[in-house]
């Protein structure tokens, strides 16, 4: 078996796609471009992957790191010369390279796989990867000699008329033997209408001394390359049918599958329920007998058995048995949440844990917090973590009740078995079995609300009480 060697263009702009990020590095279903194509490669075994990058190198070499090789294309002059950014990375190489673009995420392993094994078999020089496009427009095209022989590609702006109604055109994908590449690589010349080097020109100059095939990817849509943003939600529709397919043939039950979003590395055992309008994507495991959604999102996050997660969002965060969540809860950096919680209504949660049975049913913020089990936070409970220059840890037993509107100013420990009286705000630690009260005692002060209030209720009789007044025919007593 021969060497294998991937190398991916992505120094372009993307300038058809009118953003800040560049092309390889903008996102679909949340992971970036490259990320597939990087991953596709991995997978089909090749021994080393270079990847030439150029404008903002520093955001996609921040993606790749470690994963790759890179080249560096200092300046963007076509495809032809990315390919050749990479020489001093591949050139002395042995074996079979296969040529990607950074802007093909559709692409993966098995047809890549697929790709080197015809090549291999039919022992071509240059296998061109090519589909046959229901809109070919803006594609570099096929050309074939009357025996089927591919002679060409010839990009669109330089197409003549007839060249221009032929659907089959070039993936962008090549198969190629190393050593021949970088030869025939120093030999492409400017393009006049464009003034680049077209990597596609490499098939004119092989054809009559080597071996030249073609490879027809039989699903067009796994060939496309995206441009624009337009493209961005084809591929993004074409995944997430994919994707959603696979969980639903695996026993994900979705209801309007086409609101749900699921990601690439994206793990939902069967038995879940997946409600409308729900996003899942990073490395997110969902575990059986959970119903997610609807309006959810959910990123980078695990969710263990039986649980419920309505109209809330949850990053990087994990929840254990049974607990539910929402509507409008938020959980994010590292949220640790215990089994048979309940983290109701407008609760955020952020870099704490919790043990088990615990409960934040409304208005809630527990942050930088250790919790026991079987704690009770209060409507309105805060833990008070950030004093404007650091954040600082609570730390809170079993068996704690935490009343209404209860201020806990961090760094402060509550030991187990504590009541907190509504209202408090507690600045020191709580001990074992004690009552915290940390408010104002009330005063009533006699008759003072004459000096404050002018009544404009009138009072029959001028009886005030309520209980002493009796109800009349129509009327019900309360
Ligand atoms: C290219 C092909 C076209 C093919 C189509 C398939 C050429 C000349 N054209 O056109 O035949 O049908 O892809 O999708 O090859 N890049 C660099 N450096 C450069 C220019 C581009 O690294 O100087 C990278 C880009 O980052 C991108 C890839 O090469 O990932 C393709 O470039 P793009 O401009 O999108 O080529 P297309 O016009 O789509
Ligand atoms: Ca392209």
């Amino acid at each position: 078996m021969p060497a294998k060697h991937a190398l991916i263009l992505a120094a372009g702009k993307g300038t058809r796609m009118r953003t800040e990020l560049p092309k390889c590095a903008f996102p679909i279903l949340k992971k970036p471009m490259i990320e597939y194509i990087v991953e596709g490669v991995e997978r089909s075994g090749v021994d080393e992957i270079v990847v030439v990058v150029g404008h903002q190198r520093k955001v996609l070499e921040d993606l790749l790191t470690e994963r790759v090789t890179f080249a560096y294309q200092e300046e963007q002059l076509g495809t032809g010369h990315a390919a050749l950014a990479a020489a001093e990375a591949l050139q002395d190489k042995e074996g079979t390279t296969i040529i990607l673009l950074g802007d093909m995420p559709l692409i993966n392993e098995t047809l890549i796989e697929k790709i080197f094994l015809s090549h291999e078999k039919s022992q071509n020089d240059l296998t061109v990867v090519s589909a046959d496009f229901t809109d070919p427009t803006g594609y570099g095209r096929i050309i074939r000699d009357r025996y089927g022989r591919v002679q060409a590609i010839v990009e669109e702006a330089d197409c003549t008329k007839d060249q221009r109604q032929i659907t089959e055109v070039s993936t962008g994908l090549y198969a190629i033997d190393n050593r021949i590449l970088f030869d025939v690589l120093k030999r492409i010349e400017k393009n006049e209408n464009s003034g680049e080097y077209y990597l596609t020109d490499i098939v004119g100059i092989m054809k009559d001394d080597y071996r030249v095939g073609s490879f027809v990817i039989r699903d067009e849509s796994r060939g496309m390359g995206v441009n624009d943003l337009y493209a961005i939600s084809k591929a993004e529709k074409f995944l997430r049918d994919e994707i959603n397919k696979r969980h639903m043939l695996a026993g994900v039950y979705m209801i309007n599958p086409e609101t749900i979003t699921v990601g690439h590395n994206v793990t939902i055992e069967g038995n879940v329920t997946i409600n409308p309008n729900t996003t899942i994507t990073g490395n997110s495991t969902i575990k059986s007998g959970a119903v997610i959604g609807p309006n959810t999102e959910i990123h980078n996050s695990t969710i263990h058995n039986d649980v419920q997660v309505k109209h809330s969002l949850l990053y990087d965060s994990t929840v254990h048995e049974r607990t539910t969540v929402g509507p409008f809860a938020h959980l994010r950096n590292n949220a640790n949440i215990g089994r048979d919680n309940r983290i109701g209504n407008f609760v955020e949660v952020k870099k704490s844990t919790t043990g088990s049975n615990t409960k934040a049913s409304h208005l809630a913020y527990i942050g930088d917090a250790e919790v026991g089990s079987n704690v009770n936070f209060g409507c309105g409970s805060v833990t008070v973590n950030f004093d404007g220059k650091e954040k600082h840890l609570t730390r809170i037993g079993d068996d704690v009740f935490i009343g209404c509107n209860t201020n806990l100013i961090a760094p402060i420990e509550i030991d187990d078995n504590v009541f907190i009286a509504a209202g408090s705000t507690v600045t020191e630690n709580v001990p074992a079995w004690a009552m915290a009260i940390a408010r104002n005692r009330q005063i009533n002060k006699t008759d003072y609300a004459k000096n404050l209030i002018s009544p404009k209720t009138v009072k029959v009789d001028n009886v005030t009480d309520k209980k002493k007044k009796k109800p009349t025919g129509a009327q019900k007593a309360d």
